[in-house]
């Protein structure tokens, strides 16, 4: 059975004083049971919100990771700087393909670092506007897909056991418009479906495919009352402990829901 998860990505917000209390405020507003909750802060505030976070179970996320071991970067964060601050770790965000350019095939060399280093990875996918209303959403993200993974595979490792797929379509983020449950369904096994046909349909059906774009304590019910859909990537509500806490009341339903008799 497949984890239900919800990440806060806070995105370029927050400081090293407002990280921690932040964080503690979102921790105990959703301390449900069965659902895997994980914040992504800054890099500079990853320490303080680890520190917030001691004995509450929620996880902490990196943004963002080097796709080499080390070397003249400067200004980067290589997978190793982030060992024993984070357990999770975002890779391909949308808004990283767009303004630092990143390929699939960084986002590849990316989740192998985190392998490397004992980081879980959670891969983001998705479509742009055009693509989608040209017919094109499922084909352009099944080539995203296909071409990361297909750079893990041939570093020599496999698929690590711990991936997870963040389904975003760039034009619901941040806009206030959310993909429909259905859509989000379709693609997640669209999404599968490559995922499949690279590892095989048991690890496929293994890979939690969360969705984000807009999510909103609201708007989350919709996605997570799809089977194929296993939580949310949140942003804009990230921020804000009132929203957090619906989304896990939320995905804590779906969890008792899905668990088996
Ligand atoms: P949003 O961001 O919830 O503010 O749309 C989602 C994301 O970019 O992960």
């Amino acid at each position: 059975m497949r984890p239900v998860i919800i990440t806060a990505n806070w995105k370029m917000n927050t400081t090293p004083a407002d990280a921690g209390p932040l964080a503690a405020d979102i921790a105990k507003a959703t301390d449900v049971a069965n659902v895997t909750r994980i914040i992504c802060p800054p890099f500079t505030n990853l320490a303080a919100v680890k520190d917030a976070l001691g004995g509450t179970g929620v996880l902490v996320g990196a943004q963002n990771v080097h796709a080499e071991p080390k070397g003249a970067y400067t200004g980067e964060i290589s997978a190793d700087m982030l060992k024993g601050l984070v357990s999770w770790c975002i890779v391909g965000h949308s808004e990283r393909r767009r303004d630092q350019g990143e390929t699939d095939q960084q986002v590849g060399a990316k989740i192998v670092r985190l392998v490397e280093a004992g980081i879980s990875p959670m891969m983001c996918c998705g479509e742009l506007l055009e693509e989608r209303e040209s017919g094109r959403a499922l084909s352009t993200v099944q080539a995203q897909v296909k071409a990361a993974l297909e750079t893990v595979q041939s570093a020599g490792n496999g698929l690590p056991s711990d991936l997870v797929i963040a389904y975003e379509p760039v034009w619901a983020i941040g806009t206030g418009k959310t993909a429909t449950g259905a859509d989000a369904a379709e693609m997640a096994d669209a999404i599968r479906a490559t995922v499949a046909e690279l590892a095989g349909a048991d690890y496929a059906a293994a890979v939690p495919v969360l969705y984000g774009g807009s999510v909103t304590a609201d708007s989350f019910g919709e996605f997570i009352a799809e089977p194929a859909i296993d939580g949310a990537l949140i942003g804009g509500a990230g921020l804000k402990p009132d929203q957090m806490s619906g989304i896990a009341a939320t995905a804590a339903e779906a969890a008792a829901a899905r668990a088996p008799a």
